[in-house]
């Protein structure tokens, strides 16, 4: 530049000696200018207008109109494009705040899915982080208690995590009025009745009929039932209904003496042969349910305790108390599904977020087939799924949990540690590059949001001071540090 200039300075009146000094800078020669062709430069732009009225100049006005920058963050991209995403808008709830711009993130998968045009394609959403990243803290608040206040929103959680004897979701629930449904395997918890009309509502007798497949499938360790059970399993529970038929509400006590029984009129063109082995694939579902209901005594038999409440706005299946290990938690999960959806198909108009805590666990284990089914009926019956997990980098490439995530279109993965997680993170959910290293030194709280195809944002995530009370789940700790 300096030699342009110097050679501005020898030409016309800027030759002359005073004003040698106040010459202009030479323009550029226009073919060193463009480096590249599809590169912006400002040059080429046409910069703010100026006043050419000569009124308005009389009366003083000389300043340029000035446009302004069309937002803060557009300017502040510069520093750093990849974690400066557009402003999310101000539809759906405050979900936090942008760490760069201090602007405040409004984002919720329900609100987004129904927008016009469709913000994102899915309403399901993945929450991911090391333990103890803030994730819990962070459904609890922006997915479940802020979109209850929105109109016909409700909420159902199956909570895996125990604090101090039950499940971390309580006192949430318990702030919003309701009582968590508390399953134990030692019969001090809730019971529920399979064969409860409220369980398979509106789908009737075949609805039960399939819950008492699944459930026998689960109790087989994820066995399928072959055809001849199936066909035994399906009479037993019509002779059962038929029995009852003006009396009280059968039980699953009930269905088992009929399991086995060969009705010799129904199946009177069936051979000896046949007949026999319709018996003895009853004996075989009977015996997998006499298993089931001697293990989870207290849980399984008998009428559905008074207490369930399956009504609300906000229903918790606190599976905290429940074995690890064993058919429990798939088998619950089994009839809290079958609940929900027929509970769904009666009263349209409802969306719902269901919050599967330990995310992993359950599309992991033999209960993914259930969520599979039930994220294909998500849309229809407008579910929205929050799956909370760890990690991404134990999940085959080819699992259908992997499918589950890859569709979701709400992420927020929160702090991780290891180097491999967050490049698994920068990949599957298609950050840029340099996130990876942003996810490996996130703060408790922190977290990188994507939603649909916009770019990632870093985002704070901010609770209020009665939430901060209900969602920490550190209060042993803190309370062992107290007392020291
Ligand atoms: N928004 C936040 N700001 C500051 N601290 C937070 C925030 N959210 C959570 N924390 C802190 O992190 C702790 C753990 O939070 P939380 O239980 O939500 O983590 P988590 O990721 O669900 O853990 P885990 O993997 O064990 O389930 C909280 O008790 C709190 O101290
Ligand atoms: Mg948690």
């Amino acid at each position: 530049m300096s030699e342009h200039k110097a050679e501005n300075k020898g030409k016309g009146i800027w030759a002359l000696p005073g004003l040698r000094a106040f010459a202009p800078p030479a323009e550029t020669p226009l073919e060193e200018r463009v480096t590249n062709a599809s590169e912006v430069v400002p040059w080429n732009l046409p910069g703010t207008q100026l006043r050419t009225k000569v009124s308005k100049a009389a009366r003083g006005f000389y300043a340029p109109a000035g446009v302004g920058a069309p937002t803060s963050t557009r300017q502040a991209e510069i520093l750093n494009t990849a974690l400066i995403g557009p402003p999310t808008g101000t539809k759906g709830v405050v979900i936090g705040r942008d760490v760069l711009s201090r602007t405040s993130i409004a984002h919720d998968p329900v609100t987004a899915y129904n927008s016009t045009p469709r913000e994102v394609s899915s309403p399901n959403t993945i929450v991911m982080g090391d333990v103890g990243s803030g994730k819990s803290s962070f459904v609890k608040t922006a997915c479940v208690l802020r979109p209850l206040l929105l109109h016909n929103r409700r909420a159902v959680i199956f909570d895996k995590k125990d604090q101090a004897g039950e499940g971390e979701y309580s006192n949430v629930v318990r702030r919003y009025g309701y009582e968590p449904i508390r399953f134990t395997a030692d019969g001090t918890g809730t019971r529920l009745n399979l064969m409860d009309p409220m369980i398979a509502r509106g789908t009737g007798v075949k609805g039960q009929s399939r819950l008492l497949n699944i459930i026998t499938r689960l109790g087989r360790g994820d066995q399928s039932l072959n055809e001849w059970e199936e066909e035994a399993l399906r009479a037993a529970l019509y002779d059962t209904v038929a029995q009852h038929e003006g009396g009280r509400t059968p039980v699953l006590a009930d269905v088992l003496p009929n399991l086995g029984v060969v009705d010799p009129h129904r199946y009177a063109s069936l051979s000896p042969e046949a007949r026999d082995k319709l018996h003895q694939a009853g004996l075989s579902v009977r015996w997998t349910l006499n298993g089931l209901l001697d293990e989870y005594a207290g849980l399984l038999d008998g009428e559905t305790s008074s207490e369930v409440d399956l009504t609300g706005k906000l229903t918790s299946f606190d599976i905290s108390q429940l074995p690890d290990d064993g058919p429990a938690v798939p088998v619950v999960m089994a009839i809290g599904n079958m609940w929900m959806l027929g509970r769904l198909r009666t009263e349209r108009g409802w969306a719902t977020t269901v919050v599967y805590e330990e995310g992993w666990h359950m599309i992991g284990g033999p209960s993914a087939q259930l969520i599979k089914s039930n994220q294909k009926l998500s849309r229809g019956l407008g579910i929205s799924n929050v799956f909370v997990m760890h990690k991404g980098t134990d999940i085959p490439r080819d699992s259908p949990g992997i499918t589950i995530i890859q569709e979701a279109q709400s992420i927020h993965v929160f702090r991780q540690g290891r180097p491999e997680d967050a490049q698994w993170c920068q990949e599957t959910f298609g950050f840029a590059p340099e996130t990876a290293q942003t996810i490996e030194k996130l703060r408790d709280g922190h977290y990188i949001f994507k939603y649909g195809s916009h770019p990632e944002t870093h985002v704070q995530h901010i609770r209020s001071q009665w939430e901060i009370d209900v969602t920490n789940t550190d209060e042993a700790l803190a309370a062992a540090a107290g007392r020291e």
